[in-house]
């Protein structure tokens, strides 16, 4: 693979976008554990459209405005919101419960890193379950940033992983000059862990529950979402974020 010419950035969380600096930016907003891949999962099943919001009354009034053909899913400490009819578990949005339909998601950090995409070229939705997917979308991009969420605002593990892997998967080095900072931070963390998954002496999932996210999900009981959210590849389908309808629609 000849190396991309692609300026390559990521954002460690959706604080360290500074307003201006990603006009004309494809951008892929990843929250791993657990709203992007929830949002994949529900796409990839045959719901019409996501709809994100980060607050919880701005989720009921939605849900009423846009019908009865509206769920509403969400969580708060990852755990479902009292009158919400989803949690945000990416296995709840099974085709017989999504397909058709509109899903509302409320959550506390993967809708606010969606927020702070607004003005970007492009606005994705990326998690290990469409990696590759994701990356054939960004093959032709001149500049492509990725937005991790991170966990009650601070840096989560997971959504590094996953930036780090986005940029393997494009062709950036550890060494290339096509990487910001976060970037290669991210970029050399991936080269350490996919090493040591190749070899055995570590696996994606595993990583998973280390993390600042993973360890909250392991706390409430949420392992299966963890093994779901580790399956590389799993739903290789691509939500695109429209901005003037503030509405996630596969292309
Ligand atoms: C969020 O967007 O805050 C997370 O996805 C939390 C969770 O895992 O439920």
């Amino acid at each position: 693979m000849d190396p991309p010419s692609q300026q390559f950035s990521v954002a460690f969380l959706p604080a360290a976008i500074r307003p201006g600096t990603i006009e004309g930016c494809d951008v892929v907003v990843t929250d791993v554990l657990r709203a992007s891949t929830t949002i994949i999962a529900a796409l990839a099943n045959g719901a019409t459209a996501v709809v994100p919001t980060p607050d919880i009354p701005a989720g009921i009034e939605l849900k009423q405005r846009l019908g009865h053909n509206t769920l509403l899913g969400g969580e708060r400490k990852g755990v479902i919101i009292p009158g919400y009819d989803h949690g945000n578990s990416p296995r709840e949005f099974t085709s017989e419960v999504v397909r058709g339909k509109t899903l509302v998601l409320c959550t506390t950090n993967g809708t606010v890193a969606m927020e702070s995409a607004r003005g970007a070229n492009r606005i994705l939705i990326g998690a290990f379950v469409n990696l590759n997917a994701v990356a054939e979308q960004l093959r032709t991009s001149d500049r492509a940033t990725v937005i991790c969420s991170g966990t009650d605002r601070m840096v989560t593990s997971e959504d590094i992983l996953f930036a780090g892997a986005l940029a393997a998967a494009l062709g950036h080095t550890t060494g290339s000059p096509t990487l910001d900072d976060a970037a290669r931070i991210a970029r050399v963390w991936w080269e350490t862990i996919s090493t040591q998954i190749n070899s055995g002496t570590t696996t994606l999932e595993h990583q998973f529950r280390i993390s600042h996210g993973g360890r909250n999900l392991v706390k409430l009981g949420y392992d299966e979402d963890i093994r779901f959210c580790a399956t590389s590849d799993l739903l290789p389908v691509v939500p695109r974020l429209d901005e003037p309808t503030w509405s996630i629609r596969l292309d």
